[in-house]
């Protein structure tokens, strides 16, 4: 049986002589050394390794999800998902990749990405998704995003090169705003969206937002440091939203002790985390 581990893959980068477990989590993501880079480009940073860490976390649910259309809003690298086309699988067995990023060195870097790892994805120089839209409309099954969301003057935002992988505007929710109704409108009847917030951003706001589009919510991972305190969130559309939500294919019957540590330092969102007990 495989166990969901939840470790930094820059911290076991670090370890010169890696355990067997160790060794392989790394093989199922992509390898950093095989990350291409750009001046322009956001470069992987805790952010990028806190998303990874929530698909890894919940890899079990996603192997059993059986996800056809995967999608990631603002690829940067390349290194989510390159980690996620890793961790899943290719077109053969029945995956099919998209990634859109407004950089465009961030589409030519996560296209050498891909390629260094020996994986497919459509990469797309895209305003959020708006060039997807009417294409994948109701079909995407999993969508992850590591959105710009740090705050900052709202006319910093969407400005050429990296500034846009930061630039969140007032609250650092300008971006987010924008890929939430798009992110409804994309994802499948099954689909499930992963989206790395800041305390800044409001997430509780934001899990209302989506409470009102007939999504729950949980966290995946919380990650703090002295600066920032990042939450990885997963929602998923549920019938039953308004009273007690209950994650579709979940095997975990009841919530593991990180998640039970994040719902228990965030108190006050109770109402709205669905834990999949
Ligand atoms: C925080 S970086 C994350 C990069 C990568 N996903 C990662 O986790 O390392 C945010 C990315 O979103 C892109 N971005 C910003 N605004 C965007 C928009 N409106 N549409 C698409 N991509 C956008 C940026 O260019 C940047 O690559």
């Amino acid at each position: 049986m495989e166990h969901n581990i939840d470790i930094d893959d820059d911290l076991a980068n670090q370890l010169s002589f890696p355990s067997s477990t160790t060794q392989k989590v790394l093989s199922r993501i992509a390898q950093i050394k095989l990350v291409s880079g750009h001046p322009e480009v956001y470069e992987p940073c805790d952010d990028s390794f806190a998303l990874v860490d929530a698909l890894l976390a919940d890899r079990i649910n996603l192997l059993e999800h059986r996800p056809t259309v995967c999608m990631e809003v603002g690829c940067g690298s390349g290194y989510v998902i390159t980690s996620l086309a890793i961790m899943l699988g290719q077109e053969g067995d029945g995956h099919h990749y998209f990634a859109t990023d407004i950089n465009p060195h961030a589409v030519r870097v996560t296209h050498e990405t891909l390629k260094a790892h020996g994986v497919h994805a459509e990469v797309i120089c895209d305003n959020v998704a708006s060039g997807l839209e009417r294409r994948l409309e109701g079909m995407v099954d999993v969508m992850v995003v590591n959105p710009p969301y740090v705050p900052t003057p709202e006319d910093e935002v969407g400005i050429h090169g990296i500034a846009a992988a930061w630039a969140g505007g007032e609250n650092g929710r300008t971006v987010i705003d924008k890929i939430l109704p798009i992110a409804d409108k994309l994802l499948s009847e099954r689909g499930w969206l992963y989206m790395v917030t800041l305390t800044a951003n409001n997430p509780f706001q934001i899990c209302g937002i989506m409470r009102d589009k007939g999504y729950a919510s949980r966290i995946v991972v919380q990650r703090s440091t002295e600066e920032e305190s990042l939450h990885v969130i997963k929602f998923w559309r549920d019938a039953v939203v308004q009273g007690e939500g209950k994650e579709p294919t979940s095997t975990n019957k009841a919530p593991s002790a990180s998640v039970m540590n994040s719902l228990l330092s965030q108190l006050p969102w109770l109402p709205f985390w669905n834990s999949g007990s």
